[in-house]
């Protein structure tokens, strides 16, 4: 079986899905590895590395994509190179399913096996195939600094010969792996720090991290999905939600935005009044721009300033940490196709819980039942 890596095209994308670390362990498992001159280099791996890893380096991208039996990447790769796959070949990815359907109908017609690493069900026997939980990861941790970064003020508190300056205040919305990633790094600076989410569970897991939990008194609700997921609250609630967030708002230096519901666009939390009522040099960092913001006023990819207040909108923020980043994904690729592959060959056994949610399209099919259900 040959791997095969090439260098990430997609716009700003510094990760790349291989480390030589891991090249190394599929190696090991009696595979062959192949990667593209210089794909590591944007997270500082070099090809010396992989050369001494055990990899092959390879020049032309196009060979390493026709002679691999499955290839591997960050961001599902353009269909340019899907057409040039092998037909039967694996692709192991993120490739998001609901949201890139004409992309699925093109795997299906190119018969791709195609594995997408946000569809790994996030139960504990796959926690170290999480990618989705690696990234959250790095970008509530990056949010956090960008947010410092931007803010005119100390963080923690100062007690200078010139006077004492009170730590920063932190307000977190969104308390999933990035919210309380966000938690914890703002803790580690020093600043005070509070925090709302609507899955109730979260309330203890934010206390656990030092911070205070912003009680809202919702109507009753099922706000929780049964895979553990956010569901969109009653306008009703919304309502409840926003008068109370409004006054937190008001009072923090920096706001972090984390709030995302599976399959929908990021909730509103943050509207232009409230923005207009922070303080000047105040900060909203918005990681969920991507899914259209948490704040009316966001612009995706883009800071502004807006009535004295910051606005930024950060885009693939784990890109920002492509090292880290790179090391992480790489390794949970590895767990996956550790169980995938058994005596150096696929075993698409769809009796795994794991395996047949992962799997997107086989031999002409669509096969994850995640995929069928949300059909
Ligand atoms: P996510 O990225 O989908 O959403 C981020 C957060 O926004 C969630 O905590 C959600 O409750 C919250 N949210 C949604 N609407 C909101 C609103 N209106 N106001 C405030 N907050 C709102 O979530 P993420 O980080 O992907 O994690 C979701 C859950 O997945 C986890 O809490 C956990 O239950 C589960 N999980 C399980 C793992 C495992 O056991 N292996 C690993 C990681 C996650």
């Amino acid at each position: 079986m040959i791997i095969g890596v090439c260098k990430e095209t997609g716009h700003n994308e510094k990760r790349v899905a291989l480390t030589p670390e891991i090249s190394q362990k599929l190696t090991a498992m009696g595979l062959t590895v192949t990667v593209e001159s210089g794909a590591g280099m944007a997270s500082s791996y070099t090809d010396q590395d992989y050369l001494s890893s055990g990899a092959a380096i390879e020049n032309s991208r196009i060979k390493v994509i026709n002679s691999c039996d499955i290839l591997l990447a960050v961001q599902a790769p353009d269909k340019e190179t899907i057409n040039n796959l092998k037909p039967g070949a694996i692709l192991v990815s993120f490739i998001w399913p609901l949201q890139n359907r004409s992309y699925v109908e093109h795997l299906k017609l190119r018969k791709i096996t195609s594995l997408a690493m946000d569809t790994i069900p996030r139960i504990s026997r796959a926690q170290s195939m999480d990618a989705l939980s690696s990234m959250s990861n790095i970008a509530g941790y990056k949010a956090v600094l960008i947010g410092a970064d931007i803010l005119d003020k100390y963080m923690p508190m100062m007690m200078t010969a010139a006077g004492t300056i009170p730590p920063a205040k932190v307000l977190v919305l969104g308390a999933g792996v990035a919210g309380l990633q966000a938690i914890a790094t703002a803790k580690r600076l020093g600043a005070v720090v509070e925090a709302f989410d609507v899955r109730p569970v979260v309330k203890e897991q934010v206390q656990s991290l030092g911070a205070k939990f912003v009680e809202v008194p919702l109507e009753e609700e099922n706000t929780e999905t049964t895979g553990g997921y956010a569901k969109e609250l009653s306008d009703r609630n919304k309502e409840k939600q926003r008068e109370v967030i409004h006054e937190h708002v008001k009072k923090s230096d920096i706001v972090i935005t984390t709030a995302l519901i599976p399959g929908k666009p990021a909730p509103l939390l943050i509207t232009r009044e409230m923005v207009e009522d922070m303080n000047p040099g105040s900060v909203v960092v918005d990681i969920a721009a991507e899914q259209g913001g948490n704040c009316e006023i966001t612009k995706p990819g883009k800071t502004i300033h807006h009535n004295g207040v910051y606005v930024a909108g950060p885009l693939n923020l784990p890109s920002s940490l492509a090292y880290h980043a790179s090391k992480l994904y790489s390794k949970n690729i590895l767990s996956f196709l550790t169980l995938l592959i058994e005596d150096g060959s696929p075993n698409f056994n769809f009796d795994d819980e794991i395996i047949v949610n992962a799997t997107i399209t086989h031999e002409g099919d669509i096969i994850s039942p995640f995929v069928l259900e949300n059909s």
